[in-house]
């Protein structure tokens, strides 16, 4: 054996030898089916035969009430999940007045009473009541002294939401007899914003065509709607804005509002409503009005007419997106008004329908005089914070994680904690525009924590992020907001590992304060198998996948490098473009002098838009989170850093690390062949080989350009860039995805 082992090595793959393994013990179940990734982490394949056998005690019947599509919709799901886990359909039994012993048993609140013989329906009731509209309890209960598995709630959102919950529980391998949940979301608005044109194109979408058909709405309504909304349910997402921030005026005309009341039908009875993003000038446009301009009286009664309109075809229609005096778009300051007084406006034209307005911070403005170099980062605070507490009620500031543009890595915005008078949404991009699209495997809960977790110190407390989006400051609750990874793509986001990110972003939307560990064993569970051979690696590869981006891409806090309007791959270079702020020189400011922007009083000072505590801080190099170095200071390349390296050779160690955790990554999944179906292997193992490859490029492009700019030498044992700098810079990537 030994010698039939030894020779095996020398000639086979570490992962073929595991395969063999894997024949002569019967150690693994054979190589999975293969699948195509469209069931996303709803997969309920079956368990093993341990935890099949308490599935079968725990699941015998489904006893839910059959009277509102929501209800339908979570019974439904788990006839779909209990038969997928058990390989047969579970039995449908009425819940009342006394649901079979052992079923899975669905009750609202107001209906417990009815349910005879269940114990400790008082104490049920009072556990219920602070778990609110869209919470839930799932756990054991007795009826006439038999346990049953009890998913109860106040409203029927409740009951979906603790459906999926459960399932989730079961599919993790958690015995269904230790499930015992009560949990509500941390924040009111939840929502996923599709920048999806009318035309099906989605601007910086990498997953393929939009999901929604326009054309063939609304009389053709495709399946996928429903797992869509499935999918998003089982997160806790619950809105949904279709159209793109860059919006067109068509899509307040009455043939898209019938489209989009098509979509709303479906998505309704998962709890999640629909929005629209608008354009600015649109009565204009449509030729309906003589301006824009949001005290113009008649403008103001044709955003109420066409509330009105949305409404009659969708009663809960959620409201309005807007990008306004941004990158071209119109808005309000056409007109010498203000942001407030455009967000009002529209407020008012839905106030009566309980519609909302999610304004958007994300602006900037071109400098005042030509020559002039304002810092961008700045512009957003400079416009808004003044404008706190001038905004109607049912306006949310919806606000990027950071000041420039989703970055690999940026520092938390300045506008959290900066306005406690307004309610703020928190903007996170989960498609990956500066992240290496769908090809880099590039987990995103790290990244989302960590801006969750940052601590803006509002009012000289500790003040996380987390907590400024939940009202803490003053009760002024906000939502939270993820630009889509979602597209017709079979698997959805385009890879498999980009489901993670929707997964992640939803799973954080519930509960700003889960871990993004955790989240990540949740979904690999799920995805993969819960097993911990799979589940362990997987989330390590996650884990360390964020940092490895930033490190080969922009470490040390080095922004906005990345090539012109597709945004692919490295152009440290370009200094050409209409605006000083659009270009990555601008970004870097590296010279002979050395790197890096200074935000400090010697510089754009945008270190005091942060509370004092923070401001102080980031200040002082010294006390500057390395990974945001140079983000925050310009410093001399022979700075030394707490490494000991000089900072030219501490960027030249992080690109080069960079690189090599992408063959780790690679390195890792390999010795996963065995556990995972070849269909979704292969396709991850040829993604990882491409990120390898753009991975070396990004290093070794930066580093000829900051070496050619710096005129130093490659730090000793450093190995040169495989191509010139010329090479690097004559490359040109026509039909990149995702840009207009
Ligand atoms: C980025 C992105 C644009 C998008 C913009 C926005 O700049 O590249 O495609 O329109 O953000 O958030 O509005």
């Amino acid at each position: 054996m030994q010698h039939f082992l030894r020779h095996a090595r020398a000639c086979l793959t570490a992962a073929f030898v595991l395969n063999i393994l894997l024949g002569l013990f019967g150690a693994l179940p054979a190589r999975a089916a293969d699948e195509d990734g469209y069931d996303l982490w709803l997969r309920y394949r079956p368990l093993p035969t341990a935890q099949r056998t308490a599935l079968q005690a725990a699941a015998t019947g489904i006893a839910a009430p059959d009277d509102t599509p929501t209800v339908r919709a979570a019974a439904a799901e788990l006839r779909r999940g209990i038969a997928g886990m058990l390989g047969r359909a579970p039995d449908t039994i009425p819940s009342t007045p006394q649901p079979r012993l052992g079923a899975v048993v669905l009750v609202r609140a107001n209906a417990l009473a009815q349910v005879s013989g269940l114990a400790d329906a008082d104490n049920l009731r009072r556990e219920l009541a602070p778990l609110g509209p869209e919470g839930y309890l799932v756990r054991r209960a007795r009826i006439k002294g038999a346990p049953v598995m009890l998913v109860a709630a106040n409203a029927d959102i409740g009951l979906l939401y603790g459906t999926f919950a459960w399932l989730r529980q079961v599919q993790l391998g958690v015995a269904p007899d230790r499930i015992a949940l009560a949990d509500k979301p941390a924040l009111p608005l939840r929502v996923l914003n599709h920048w999806d044109n009318l035309d099906r194109t989605v601007e910086r979408g990498y997953a393929g065509e939009s999901i929604w058909n326009w054309w063939e709405l609304p009389n053709i309504v495709d399946p996928r709607y429903t797992d869509y909304a499935r999918a998003n349910a089982s997160l806790g997402i619950n809105g949904t804005v279709l159209n793109n921030v860059n919006a067109k005026a068509e899509v307040l005309s009455p043939a898209f509002i019938a489209k989009t009341a098509a979509i709303a039908d479906v998505l309704r009875p998962y709890g999640i409503r629909v929005y629209l993003s608008v354009r600015w000038s649109t009565p204009l446009e449509l030729k309906e009005t003589k301006t824009a301009d949001p005290l113009d009286p008649q403008v103001a009664a044709w955003w109420a007419r066409k509330a009105d309109e949305i409404y009659r075809s969708i009663p809960d229609f959620g409201g309005f997106l807007v990008k306004a005096n941004s990158e071209g778009q119109p808005g309000p300051q056409d007109y010498h008004r203000n942001h407030a007084d455009g967000a009002n406006m529209l407020a008012r034209a839905l106030a009566p329908h309980n519609g909302i307005v999610m304004w958007r911070a994300f602006v900037y403005n071109p400098p005042a005089h030509p020559g002039q170099v304002s810092d961008r980062a700045t512009q957003a605070y400079d416009q808004f914070k003044p404008l706190d507490g001038k905004f109607d009620r049912n306006v949310l500031v919806q606000v990027k994680n950071g000041a420039i543009d989703f970055q690999p890595r940026e520092p938390a915005h300045p506008l959290f904690g900066a306005m406690p008078d307004t309610p703020l949404m928190m903007e996170f991009q989960v498609t990956k525009e500066y992240l290496g699209y769908a090809t880099h495997l590039v987990y995103l809960g790290t990244l989302f924590q960590e801006t969750l977790r940052f601590d803006t110190r509002a009012g000289g407390r500790p003040m996380t992020v987390a907590r400024v989006l939940e009202g803490a400051q003053d009760g002024r609750v906000g939502g939270i907001a993820g630009v889509a990874n979602i597209g017709s793509s079979r698997n959805w986001t385009g890879s498999t590992f980009d489901q993670a990110n929707w997964y992640a972003y939803g799973r954080l939307a519930w509960n700003p304060d889960l871990d993004s560990r955790a989240i990540a064993r949740e979904w690999a569970g799920q995805t993969f198998a819960p097993d911990a051979r799979v589940v362990e690696p997987v989330v390590d590869m996650m884990m360390r996948s964020r940092e490895a981006a930033v490190d080969y891409m922009t470490p040390l806090g080095l922004h906005h490098i990345m090539g012109t309007g597709h945004h692919h791959g490295p152009a440290p270079w370009v200094d050409n473009l209409g605006r000083a702020d659009w270009n990555p020189v601008y970004y870097h400011r590296a010279g002979r002098d050395g790197i890096g922007f200074d935000r400090t009083a010697t510089g754009s000072n945008a270190v005091a838009q942060y509370a004092p505590d923070v401001a102080r801080r980031l200040a002082d190099p010294a006390t500057t989170p390395p990974e945001q170095l140079l983000w925050f200071h310009h410093l001399p390349w022979d700075t030394r850093m707490p490494s000991g390296r000089t900072l030219w050779e501490e960027l030249v160690a992080h690109y080069d690390h960079g690189v090599a955790e992408v063959a780790a990554m690679q390195a890792e999944w390999q010795r996963l062949r065995p556990f995972v179906d070849a269909r979704r292997y292969d396709d991850v193992a040829q993604r990882l080989a491409q990120q390898q490859r753009e991975a070396q490029w990004w290093r070794d492009a930066c580093i000829a350009y900051f070496q050619h700019v710096s005129g130093l030498p490659l730090p000793a044992g450093v190995n040169p860039p495989a191509q010139t700098l010329e090479y690097y810079r004559s490359l040109a990537f026509p039909y990149a995805p995702g840009h207009g």
